[in-house]
């Protein structure tokens, strides 16, 4: 029912030359995918190079954040309409990275989310719990909170173009993946909250990504729980026969 939505997030590395090489080894690759998605999200710089490469083929290109206004002074920002013009289609929003590390907040979060989906950019929204939170037992309740922050306001219909990527902060870049069990718990729990946010139907037709040191040898195992609907990898996504191994889940 939900097609499974494979993401790779670069980061902030590889410039033009290393960009294009990857991206040409995995459209060369992926031509015979066709009950699954594929993404990339490439630092800002690289977008308007690798774009042309991408059209026509079955990987689609995503951002890694924008601004919420669409023009302004606003320096070193980047508007939504600016990444739709240049062929993204995705924008991954919220990721622990930017709440840890430039103060972003489940309201600045939420007022990005709306401006995604007004300027037709499907936002990966980011939930996850830090490593003290998981050992106090409020791993459920802090990607709750994350969530209805995060999503407030917006439609049932506008919830169907929206992907949530459950990363729990402490095995992002760590090599400690959760079991696939905890994340299919935090998953289940994740589901059920978007439907109180709207309805059963709707909570079922959303893809609900993992993300935490996803790799080749642990994707089968993830991939196989029923509320898991994807991945967004990192550092993985950065070599092209992991990633390549990854979106090839079986
Ligand atoms: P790693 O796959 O490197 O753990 O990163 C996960 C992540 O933060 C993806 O957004």
């Amino acid at each position: 029912m939900r097609r499974p939505l494979l993401a790779g997030n670069w980061k902030m590395h590889y410039g033009v030359s290393e960009g294009v090489a990857l991206v040409e080894a995995l459209s060369a690759d992926l031509t015979d995918l066709t009950d699954r998605d594929v993404l990339v999200c490439p630092p800002f710089t690289l977008l308007g190079s690798l774009a042309p490469l991408l059209d026509g083929t079955a990987v689609a290109l995503g951002a890694q954040n924008m601004h919420y206004e669409t023009k302004g002074a606003f320096t070193g920002e980047i508007a939504p309409n600016m990444l739709k013009e240049l062929g993204c289609s995705y924008v991954i929003l919220g990721h622990s990275e930017r709440r840890q590390y430039f103060g972003e907040t489940d309201e600045l979060i939420n007022r990005k989310a709306h401006a995604a989906l007004a300027n037709g950019l499907k936002p990966i929204v980011c939930v996850g719990e830090v490593k003290a939170e998981r050992d106090s037992g409020q791993a459920e309740s802090v990607v709750v909170g994350q969530l209805r922050g995060s999503l407030a306001g917006l439609s049932a219909e506008q919830l169907r173009s929206v992907v949530i990527a459950y990363e729990p902060v402490w095995a992002i870049g760590t090599g400690d993946t959760a079991t696939p069990a905890d994340a299919q718990a935090i998953h289940a729990r994740i589901r059920a909250e978007l439907a109180a946010l709207s309805d059963q139907a709707t909570a079922d037709a959303i893809i609900i990504q993992y993300g935490g040191s996803v790799k080749p040898d642990n994707v089968d195992e993830l991939m196989a729980q029923p509320d898991i609907d994807g991945a967004l990898v990192g550092g993985a996504s950065l070599k092209a026969a992991d990633f390549i191994r990854i979106v090839r889940f079986k």
